[in-house]
């Protein structure tokens, strides 16, 4: 129902508990894939795991400190992506994504982002989105990259990832930079 349309054959849909064994299907299907890049893929997962993120994500929603949405591309959940957190304080945001292994090439991910970084400038007010990528993720970092995000250093051992620590990439944009904002 709830849905933000990206292109004709794109959309981005809140995730609602009746989604669980569907994202939970194309999550198991994508496995190694999502796994080498995600600390929140546990080996011992089910589809538990997704209902439970299903209900703590609505509650983040309630209490506006964030939330999830499904990518669905020609009528097939194709992914997520999410506002990480809402620091309403500073008036920043993280952007984080996934997509199945056979709908990458495509540019789902990155106009799903740029989708999500004119919301949070234009409706939500905020001032500068975020991007953290593993150093070595090169797919993921050519997203903030397409979209002229500013490469602003790297954080050493900043994330713990299935038994090893890895360096991340922090791209930055701010409210001021971003195209959609100087259109008169
Ligand atoms: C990271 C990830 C989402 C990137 O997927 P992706 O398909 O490369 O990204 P996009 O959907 O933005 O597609 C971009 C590709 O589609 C191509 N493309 C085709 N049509 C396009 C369009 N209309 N617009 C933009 N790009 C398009 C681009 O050229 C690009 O290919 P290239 O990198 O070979 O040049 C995916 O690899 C993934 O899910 N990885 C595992 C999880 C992960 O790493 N998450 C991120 C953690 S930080």
């Amino acid at each position: 129902m709830l849905s933000y349309k990206v292109d004709d054959e794109t959309e981005l849909r809140l995730i609602e508990p009746r989604h669980a064994e569907r994202l939970d299907a194309l999550i198991e299907r994508n496995r190694e894939h999502i796994r080498e890049w995600s600390p929140w893929f546990k080996d011992d997962r089910s589809v538990e795991n997704t209902r439970s993120f299903i209900r703590r994500n609505l509650s983040k929603l309630a209490a506006d400190e964030g939330f999830a949405l499904a990518i669905w591309h020609r009528g097939e959940m194709a992914g997520q992506i999410e506002y990480n957190y809402f620091d309403w304080a500073n008036r920043r945001t993280e952007l984080g994504y996934w997509l199945g292994a056979s709908f990458q090439g495509r540019g789902l991910a990155t106009n799903s982002c740029r989708a999500l970084i004119d919301y949070a400038f234009a409706e939500l007010k905020l001032n500068r989105v975020e991007m953290r990528c593993g150093v070595e993720n090169v797919r993921s970092r050519r997203i903030p990259e397409r979209l002229g995000f500013k490469e602003e250093g790297v954080v050493r051992q900043a994330e713990w990832l299935h038994g090893r620590f890895v360096d991340m990439v922090i791209y930055g944009m701010l409210a001021s930079e971003w195209p959609a904002n100087h259109r008169s």
